[in-house]
């Protein structure tokens, strides 16, 4: 088990040359770093780039990469659905356009709307544990979350405080409006080869929808969101062949389905203000849309 755990890390990390020695989980928080499977690399194609450190920096950030890739099997009682971090931060974190993490790290803490208020790294890395990842918050004490802080911080250094790094985020898309039935025949076209027919994901593919998929409170839940999410990175063997309008149509569909729900949501924006396409009721917003059947939330 103990070898596996190595040769898994180096593997993700794909640039470790020797076997580092890695502690032993702790067991008071229950991780198995274990079963980095072979999709964390494969799947997006990408090879881990960073030069690690020698001792404990290098450690931790290899480890906080191993969580990041394999995450659900790396932090099994804080994942409530089938995704991993790198399932929308694709090319482990560095894809332009597809919310890379580069320079993460200098740009918290920094104000949340959403939140209404200043959130941490900690905070926003939660943010996605509970919202996209449908599961619940990882201590912040805990060395889980110090070790992805840490390969937060190593993949952000020599960028500054508050840089706009180019592909930051998701870009804005125009205002358009979705069509679900036009939704339906592109989903068919373009994405059941891999996300199957149920939205459910041939792996490695995901879920789009359904249990394993992003929770309702998940900024991918939102139409323009996702629109924007899938128009620069899907399909994910000829990205960019879908036009704004059909990337609209697609998203309209995978956000009308079902998918778990997240609790506390409603106080969102809790100063008003809400997007026009959030899915659910905030103060002063009323959902847009609301997925047809949310599954309780049993996480
Ligand atoms: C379902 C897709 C999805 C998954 C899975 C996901 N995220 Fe995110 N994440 C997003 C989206 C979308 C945003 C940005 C939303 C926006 O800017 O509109 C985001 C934003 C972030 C940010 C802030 C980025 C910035 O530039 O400010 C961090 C940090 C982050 N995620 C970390 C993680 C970590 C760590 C995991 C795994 C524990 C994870 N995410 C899993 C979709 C996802
Ligand atoms: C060639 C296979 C392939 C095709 C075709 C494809 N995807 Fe993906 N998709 C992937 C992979 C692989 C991931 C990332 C999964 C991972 O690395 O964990 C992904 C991730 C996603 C995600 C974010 C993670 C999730 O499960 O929600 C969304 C949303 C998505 N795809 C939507 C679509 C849509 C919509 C289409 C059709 C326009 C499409 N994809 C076509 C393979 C594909």
């Amino acid at each position: 088990m103990r070898r596996f755990a190595i040769l898994a890390l180096v593997l993700a990390a794909s640039v470790g040359c020797k076997e580092e020695k890695v502690a032993k989980p702790q067991a008071n928080h229950a991780v198995r770093i274990a079963t980095v499977d072979s999709n964390a690399v494969h799947t997006n194609g990408a090879v881990d780039t960073v030069t690690y450190p020698e001792g404990p920096e290098g450690i931790a950030a290899r480890r906080g990469f191993a969580i990041l890739a394999a995450t659900r099997d790396s932090l099994p009682d804080y994942v409530g659905n089938g995704l991993r971090c790198f399932s929308c931060h694709l090319d482990n974190g560095r894809r332009p356009n597809a919310i890379p993490l580069t320079g993460v790290y200098a740009r918290y803490p920094s104000y949340s709307a959403r939140d209404g208020r200043v959130l941490t790294i900690q905070d926003r890395v939660n943010n996605c544990f509970r919202r996209s990842l449908a599961g619940r918050n990882v201590p912040t004490d805990s060395r889980e979350m110090h070790d992805i802080v840490t390969y937060l911080a190593l993949i952000s250094r020599g960028i500054a405080v508050g840089a706009h790094v180019p592909g930051q985020g998701l870009p804005t898309m125009p205002p358009l409006s979705g069509d679900t039935a036009r939704g339906v025949a592109i989903f068919a076209a373009s994405c059941t080869r891999c996300h199957g027919v149920n939205g459910a994901g041939i792996p490695p593919a995901t879920a789009v929808w359904g249990p394993r998929s992003y929770s309702v409170g998940a900024s991918l839940a939102r139409v323009e969101r996702a629109a924007s999410f899938i128009r620069h990175n899907m399909p994910f063997d000829s990205a960019g062949v879908l036009t704004n309008q059909q990337a609209y149509d697609v998203a309209a569909y995978i956000v009308s389905q079902s998918r778990p729900n997240s609790r506390g949501i409603e106080g969102d924006w809790p100063d008003g203000g809400a997007p026009s396409d959030v899915p659910y009721n905030t103060k002063g917003h009323a959902a847009f849309n609301p997925p047809k059947h949310l599954s309780a939330p049993g996480f």
